[in-house]
């Protein structure tokens, strides 16, 4: 029986690429996200919904076994950044942020573990941002780092509490990705922000969740996919 992947955030960017890769895996894909299309393809499953709201994430998991019958990994990669100064930052920003990264996390996660724990084995991915652990002057990211960087926390917390249950838990911390989220006016400057000097691609990040998916005895691991960011300047 083929594997099982839940990817969210997949309509665009680096969900997308991701599904992509999933599928080149011969996995079997549920792609959520509000304005997804449903697939041609008879081994994609799309979910549309608001991953922020707790009912998305149990029809997500509804669907999911109602149709391929398991759960072995889950990529919660939806997010939004919103870049501003702090003060500037309005209450209608830091509940939406707030809402995305980090409910948008924990509803589907809870459940997809919960079905996980049935079968001891099972992967997380989170996609987070070294900006979490590398601010950038000039990149004002307070609810990001806020978000991203629990993320990043719970991935390590949840890794040793399941460590011995069969199910791992990574993160992968990107650096600027060529996505719809950076107009191709901003990339020159965006690739400046990496010592190695250009952005990266939605490839990298998709290869560096497959190579996760893959790596047996890896878990809790913040894998850097950033063109050197996180290291320094
Ligand atoms: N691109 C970068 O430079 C970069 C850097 C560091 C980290 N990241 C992280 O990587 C992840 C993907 O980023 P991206 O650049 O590919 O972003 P993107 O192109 O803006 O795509 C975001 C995806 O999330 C979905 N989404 C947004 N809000 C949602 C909601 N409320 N409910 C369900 N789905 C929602 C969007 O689909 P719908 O609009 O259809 O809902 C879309 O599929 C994010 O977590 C982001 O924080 C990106």
């Amino acid at each position: 029986m083929k594997k099982v992947v839940i990817i969210t955030g997949a309509s665009q960017g680096i969900g997308a690429a991701v599904v992509q890769a999933y599928r080149a895996l011969d996995y079997r894909v549920v792609a959520t996200s509000r304005s997804i299309q449903p697939s041609t393809d008879p081994d994609i499953l799309t979910v549309a919904g608001d991953i922020a709201d707790r009912a998305t994430a149990q029809r997500v998991i509804h669907e999911t076994l109602a149709t391929f019958g398991r759960i072995d990994s889950l990529i919660n990669n939806a997010g939004i950044f919103v870049a501003k100064p702090f003060t500037a930052y309005t209450q209608e920003d830091y509940a939406n942020v707030l809402a995305v990264n980090l409910n948008g996390f924990f509803y589907i996660t809870q459940l997809a573990i919960a079905e996980m724990e049935k079968n001891n084995a099972g992967h997380i991915v989170n996609v987070t941002t070294s900006l979490a652990d590398h601010a950038i002057d000039g990149v004002p990211s307070v609810l990001a780092n806020l978000t991203k960087g629990g993320l990043n926390s719970a991935t390590k917390s949840l890794a040793i509490e399941y460590a011995k249950r069969g199910i791992r838990v990574n993160a992968v911390s990107p650096g600027i990705i060529k996505t719809p989220m950076h107009g191709a006016e901003t990339h020159a400057a965006l690739g400046q922000l990496h010592p190695v000097g250009h952005m990266g691609e939605v490839s990298d990040i998709a290869q560096a969740i497959v190579y996760l998916e893959n790596a047996g005895f890896v878990t809790g691991e913040i894998l850097h996919v950033d063109g050197g960011q996180s290291a320094g300047h």
